[in-house]
């Protein structure tokens, strides 16, 4: 019955090490959610959260985020934010200032204004670069003048230029998102599953979404029951990888409802991605699943292999990197 943290490997042990001090002064596990989801949204090497997130189609950073309770279900979430540092935070606010569970766009930037929530520039020069690189390489597939556009990295000022370049060239945005797309580079989002020393579950999800989205697309990390689920009388489940498909599949919700029927959390985790596999049918389906069973057993399982999660107890002196699980067909 250990006190712990999951999250998705890509997530640096400096960024953990704030909530597993907490955690072991007995902070409540969702303070301790919030603090580590906090620290990766603010770490300028992670281009998939927060500070320095990839941005949209159009070079805007958009960020999702949802944080639940598993003793109570009580849950917040906010998708499409644009212009603030900590979406985790407000996504925490939402679930306990209002009487919803999930803001959007302005609506959700307008509550954000409204509580103090720190405001900031989010898209950095390194992600404006890989930004850029990559609208270069779709437009060159694509037989588009790209240095008309002086899209050249360093050969220019200001995003709202090359929004307005977009715009008026005539580019269909919905052609350019499906060149632009990939959904299987890197990490794309920040997990993290807290237990805490009674026994309490959290689980938050935070994430600048797949990177060269449509504008106003919103992922599974804001949609309780595909990216994030916690129940304590069960277990937690949390996801990375392509949203639409456990948006569609409700995966978090599956493998936690698995474990509420009595399966191992081998068994919950391998059927729900197996299941998932079935339903979408998509070769290159890209999910992990990251599960904590009310006893505190851990687990991560994929559609495709080398995939890593984190986890620390409090008794261990630094996080350990575990493979998650490839549930082949
Ligand atoms: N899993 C993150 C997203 O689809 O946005």
């Amino acid at each position: 019955m250990s006190a712990l943290i999951l999250v998705n490997g890509e997530v640096r042990d400096e960024c953990i090490q704030p909530g597993m001090q907490a955690l072991r002064q007995g902070a409540p596990a969702i303070d301790v959610a919030e603090l580590v989801a906090r620290a990766v949204e603010s770490d300028a090497g992670d281009h998939s959260v927060g500070f320095s997130g990839l941005p949209n189609i159009l070079g805007e950073v958009e960020l999702d985020a949802s944080i639940m309770d598993g003793a109570t279900l009580a849950s917040g979430a906010v998708s499409a934010l644009k212009g603030y540092l900590h979406p985790v935070s407000v996504a925490r606010q939402v679930m306990e200032r209002l009487p919803h569970v999930l803001l959007t766009d302005a609506g959700a930037a307008r509550f954000a204004a409204e509580i103090n929530a720190e405001a900031g520039d989010l898209l950095t020069p390194e992600a404006k670069a890989i930004y850029l690189k990559r609208l270069n390489a779709v437009g060159r597939d694509w037989g588009l003048e790209i240095r008309d556009w002086r899209l050249e990295i360093g050969d220019w000022s200001e995003i709202s230029n090359l929004q307005s370049l977009i715009s008026s060239s005539n580019v269909p945005l919905i052609d350019l998102v499906a060149r632009a797309i990939r959904y299987h580079e890197g990490g794309d989002t920040m997990n993290i599953i807290v237990r805490d020393g009674a026994g309490r579950l959290v689980s938050a999800v935070t994430t600048s979404g797949v990177a060269w989205k449509y504008p106003g697309r919103v992922g599974d990390s804001p949609i309780i029951g595909a990216g994030s689920y916690a129940d304590d009388r069960h277990g937690a489940a949390t996801c990375t990888g392509m949203g639409e498909l456990t948006i569609r599949h409700g995966t978090a919700l599956r493998a936690v409802l698995a474990l509420s029927y009595g399966k191992s959390i081998d068994e919950a985790g391998r059927e729900t991605i197996r299941d998932l596999r079935r339903m979408s049918g998509a070769r290159d389906a890209w999910v992990r699943l990251l599960l904590v069973d009310k006893n505190g057993a851990v687990g991560g399982y994929c559609t495709r292999p080398g995939a890593t999660l984190k986890v620390q107890t409090i008794d261990e002196n630094r996080p350990r990197v575990i493979e998650s699980e490839h549930v082949a067909e």
